[in-house]
């Protein structure tokens, strides 16, 4: 595969959320063919108007009127998000994938503990994990995050307050 240098691009705009947070940047709009054609990590990029939005603010939704949400909106885009990343691997994709087995049992309480756990951008450790996950860092960063962000109308991850939108909604923090 010929892809390892447009991922080496994309690696560098990596902002998991976290303490020690690097000037973020955007990947450059034209890495390649490759990219424009399929998307990165080999996925088709989204149109921002393709991804649901929630019909009154997430923060007033209750527990019932998020469920429901999910199970109508946020689980088949994600289903064919995932399946575009890897058919196989996510042939069964839904609640349980992001929230865990016993997701009912921890009223659906996010971060999944089921879910790797991430240190914070900058650190040696999450180097090693973008090294040893690129294609699967790129799809996360480039796909599910915006994706994830814009159906719970969150706002993008600022460095300099700590707050928005990050892969710390989903994954939980290592020590
Ligand atoms: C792609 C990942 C993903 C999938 C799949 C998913 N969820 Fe979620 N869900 C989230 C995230 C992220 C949040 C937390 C949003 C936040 O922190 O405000 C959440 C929040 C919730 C909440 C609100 C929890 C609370 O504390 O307010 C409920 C209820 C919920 N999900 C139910 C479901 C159900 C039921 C399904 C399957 C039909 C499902 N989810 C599938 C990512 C997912
Ligand atoms: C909306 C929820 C969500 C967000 C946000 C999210 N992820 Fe994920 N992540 C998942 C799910 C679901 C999987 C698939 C787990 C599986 O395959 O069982 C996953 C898998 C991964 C994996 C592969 C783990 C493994 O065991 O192979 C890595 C690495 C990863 N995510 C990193 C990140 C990074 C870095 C970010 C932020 C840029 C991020 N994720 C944001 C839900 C999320």
């Amino acid at each position: 595969m010929m892809r390892s240098g447009i991922y080496a691009v994309a690696m560098a705009a990596l902002a998991c959320g976290g303490a020690a947070e690097p000037e973020r940047e955007r990947a450059p709009t034209s890495v390649g063919a490759e990219v424009a054609e399929e998307g990165p990590a080999g996925v088709r990029r989204r149109d921002e108007n393709e991804i649901p939005r929630t019909a009154k603010p997430w923060g007033e939704m209750d527990g019932d009127e998020r469920g429901r949400f999910m199970g109508e909106a946020v689980v088949p885009y994600m289903r064919a998000l995932f399946r575009e990343y890897d058919e196989e691997r996510y042939a069964r994709f839904n609640c349980a994938s992001c929230h865990g087995p016993n997701a009912s049992e921890r009223a659906y309480a996010m971060p999944s503990p089921e879910l790797m756990a991430l240190h914070p951008s900058g650190s040696d450790e999450q180097r090693a994990m973008v090294e040893a996950h690129p294609r699967m860092v790129q799809f996360m960063f480039q796909h599910v995050v915006p994706a994830m962000r814009t159906m719970i109308g969150e706002r993008e991850f600022d460095p300099a307050t700590g707050e928005g939108f990050s892969c710390y909604f989903c994954h939980p923090r290592a020590e």
